[in-house]
C-alpha cells in the first residue's frame, strides 16, 4: 500500500450478481471494517443523470452535471453512505432504469476518475472491505488481500429472479468488461473464488483462510 493509504484494504470483485455484497458486509461487519459499496456511487450518478434529464450516454453533459452537484461520501452504521446535494438517492439505486443505464455512465473516464478519488479517500481514515469491479486492478492495485467472485451465468440470473429485480446482467456485464476504462478483468494476484454452489458463509469462510494465510490479524474470528 502506499504510505498515504495506512488502512487495511480488502478489495472484493465480480461481475453482476455473483455474491460479492452480501460477502462483503458480511466480511465487513465480522472485521469491523467499513463497508464500501462502489456500485452504489455508479447507481447514485446514474440516478442523478436521469432524474435530471442528462442522457447517460452524453458523456459531455453528465461529466457538466457532475462539477455542478455537491457529492458526500460518508460512513453511516459501518457502511458507506452518498449525498448528492443533500439527497440519500438509496431507494432509487436498484430500478430497472438505474439497471439499464448505469453500465453506460461507468464507462465515462471523467465520472470514473472523480469516483475512485472518493473511493481511495475511505482507506485515509478507515479499514475497509470495498467491493466493485476494478478494485484491485484499478483503485487499489497495491493491497495484498484482493478478491475475485464469480458464480455461474444460471446461478447469477436466478439469484437476480429471486431478488424481484429486472435486471440484464449480461449485457452489464459485457459492458463492463469491454469498455476501456478500468473494465472489469481478475487482478493477476486476486484469489478467484467460484460461489455457485456456496453460501455467504462458505465464501466469507474461504476469504478469512486466505486472510490469516497472507498474515492479516484476525483475532478470535
Ligand atoms: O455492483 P453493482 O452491480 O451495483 O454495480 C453497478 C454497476 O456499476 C456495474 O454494472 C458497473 O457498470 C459499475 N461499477 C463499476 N466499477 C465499480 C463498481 C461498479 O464500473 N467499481
Amino acid at each position: 500500500m502506499p504510505k498515504e493509504h495506512p488502512h487495511i484494504v480488502i478489495a472484493i470483485d465480480g461481475p453482476a450478481a455473483s455474491g460479492k455484497s452480501s460477502v462483503a458486509r458480511t466480511l465487513a461487519r465480522k472485521l469491523r471494517y467499513v463497508y464500501v459499496n462502489t456500485g452504489a456511487m455508479y447507481r447514485a450518478v446514474t440516478w442523478l443523470a436521469l432524474e435530471k434529464g442528462v442522457p447517460p450516454l452524453d458523456a459531455g453533459r453528465v461529466q457538466q452535471l457532475l462539477h455542478f452537484t455537491e457529492m458526500e461520501c460518508g460512513v453511516r452504521d459501518g457502511e458507506s453512505t452518498i449525498l448528492l446535494d443533500g439527497v440519500d438517492p438509496t431507494p432509487h439505486l436498484v430500478s430497472e432504469a438505474v439497471n439499464g443505464n448505469v453500465s453506460a455512465i461507468a464507462s465515462i473516464p471523467d465520472v470514473r476518475r472523480l469516483l475512485v478519488k472518493k473511493q481511495r479517500a475511505y482507506a485515509f481514515d478507515y479499514d475497509v472491505v470495498m467491493e466493485g469491479r476494478d478494485i484491485g486492478s484499478a483503485v487499489f492495485p497495491e493491497t495484498p488481500y484482493k478478491f475475485y467472485i464469480d458464480a455461474s451465468a444460471e446461478v447469477r440470473a436466478l439469484r437476480r429472479a429471486r431478488q424481484g429485480l429486472q435486471d440484464s446482467i449480461t449485457s452489464r456485464d459485457k459492458q463492463d468488461s469491454t469498455r476501456r476504462a478500468s473494465p472489469l478483468i481478475i487482478a493477476e494476484d486476486a484469489h478467484v473464488i467460484d460461489s455457485s454452489n456456496l453460501t455467504v458463509e462458505g465464501v466469507t469462510g474461504e476469504i478469512f483462510g486466505r486472510l490469516k494465510q497472507k498474515g492479516l490479524p484476525l483475532g478470535e474470528l
